[in-house]
């Protein structure tokens, strides 16, 4: 049942009256809705009258997880501690993932992709980084960082140059931002792109940590052009990692998501042409703080994945392991911290799919999701670190042990506090 209305909820047009909007179709009606002109806080707030909340997917969001998830179970997941072991880059599977749509999961049909919504981005992400973290890292660079970036902010030319190849998995994307001095504090970037008078820009500096750095085709750039206007002063470029200028430095040998490679890189009088800049001159940093945004979702959804990884391996794993003559899933305090990971779990879903609604909320009017992607990025990347803490202590020295993945969880888990903004930078985004 409805409910019938109340007057301490107004309606929408009550309590939020749009100055100039007329009824669709009397004189000197506008295209304007009433969604282009609400803040979304409004709308929400507003929406509590009725039945807002649909929880259910679209068939499409079903179809790609379904896809998602029997790539996941049978080819990632057989070969996920080998990969872990031995930090071999999964070529292959990243193959299989692009050749089904899954490393380009919102980009249009026209530029190779499968032209689906946020939410199936999230849910594909989620049966990739329950099999293997690594490879869900590797999709959402694919993704978020790169195609999504070149998506909303390249020309036409740059779509079809740079979008296709990565999205169809032939070819593999990376986004340097960080440097070694600078991680958190972006701006304080040193590498260099000066530009020259034939229009041409000489860049020259050093950028770490680079997911993908060390097998990528094409890089999407940050670098200073104007250092006196600080955050205004950053240009993206679009970096073809087979030209003259570009080096690779020694692949980092790292905690978690091991077969996810990552490098250096230096610019040393790298030459880019007046159509690589990635929007225009100045307006870098606040590409790469929207491509973040969109990412956080990604790292999200991948914590979301280790963490539901970790908590089905613990809730099968109580009830077969006995202690004290009963199995230990029969013990409160086991009981306890099983409803807690649930609870943190089923919570970060929902604030991602929170966020990943959002996101498709406020496409077509550019608007920002920024706060709502940082809460689930936070919530997420803090629940799988919890949750996988408390699966490896369930498990007790099973789960202390490489014959089982939980230790795998438990370091994978890890990095989803760190990159693509650390928690402490998600609480300053958020607060
Ligand atoms: N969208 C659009 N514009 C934004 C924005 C966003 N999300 N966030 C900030 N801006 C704009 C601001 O509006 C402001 O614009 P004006 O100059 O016009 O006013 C401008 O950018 C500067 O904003 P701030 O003053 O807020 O910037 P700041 O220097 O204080 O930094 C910060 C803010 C939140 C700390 C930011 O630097 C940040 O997010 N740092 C973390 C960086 C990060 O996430 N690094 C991860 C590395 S990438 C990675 O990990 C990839 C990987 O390999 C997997």
């Amino acid at each position: 049942r409805l409910p019938t209305p109340d007057s301490r909820f107004p309606t929408p047009d009550s309590r939020f009256p749009i100055p100039g909007l007329r009824a669709p179709g009397s004189a000197g009606a506008t295209a304007v809705t009433l969604r282009d002109r609400v803040p979304y806080n409004e709308r929400l707030h507003a929406r509590a009258t009725g039945p807002a909340m649909d929880f259910s997917f679209t068939e499409e969001q079903l179809l790609i997880q379904d896809v998602a998830r029997r790539i996941a179970q049978d080819k990632i997941a057989p070969s996920a501690e080998h990969h872990d072991r031995t930090g071999e880059f999964p070529l292959e599977n990243i193959r299989t993932l692009g050749e089904n749509g899954l490393m380009g999961i919102e980009v249009p049909h026209e530029y190779g992709g499968a032209g689906m919504d946020p939410i199936a981005y999230v849910l594909a992400m989620i049966e990739i980084a329950a099999a293997d973290a690594a490879h869900s890292t590797i999709m959402s660079v694919n993704n978020s960082l790169f195609c999504n970036g070149i998506l909303k902010f390249g020309n036409e030319e740059q779509k079809q140059k740079y979008v296709r190849a990565i999205a169809e998995g032939r070819e593999i994307g990376a986004f340097a931002l960080t440097e070694p001095q600078s991680g958190s504090d972006a701006t304080a970037m040193r590498c260099k792109a000066v530009k020259q008078a034939d229009g041409t820009y000489v860049v020259n500096g050093k950028k770490s940590w680079i997911t993908s750095g060390p097998v990528a085709k094409y890089i999407v750039l940050f670098a200073m052009t104007d250092p006196d206007k600080g955050a205004r002063g950053i240009t993206a470029f679009m970096i073809d990692t087979a030209r003259a200028g570009f080096h690779r430095g020694k692949t980092e040998p790292k905690l978690g998501i091991r077969a996810s490679a990552t490098c250096e890189i230096e610019f040393a009088d790298y030459v880019v042409q007046p159509d690589e800049v990635l929007g225009r001159e100045g307006e870098g940093f606040k590409i790469a703080m929207g491509v973040l945004d969109a990412g956080r979702i990604g790292i999200a959804s991948q914590a979301i994945g280790i963490a539901r990884a970790a908590y089905e391996a613990t809730l099968a794993y109580v009830k077969e392991r006995k202690a004290f003559g009963a199995p230990i899933g029969t013990f409160q305090m086991t009981q306890a911290k099983l409803a807690d990971m649930k609870c943190k779990l089923d919570a970060a879903t929902l604030l991602t799919l929170r966020a990943a609604w959002m996101k498709g909320e406020t496409e077509a009017s550019g608007g920002r999701f920024s706060t709502e992607a940082a809460v689930a990025k936070l919530t997420a990347s803090e629940a799988a670190m919890w949750i996988t803490h408390q699966a490896v202590q369930i498990h007790g020295g099973m789960g202390y042990s490489k014959e089982m993945p939980l230790e795998r969880y438990f370091r994978d888990a890890k990095i989803t506090e760190i990159y693509e903004g650390t928690s402490e930078i998600q609480r300053l985004v958020i607060a």
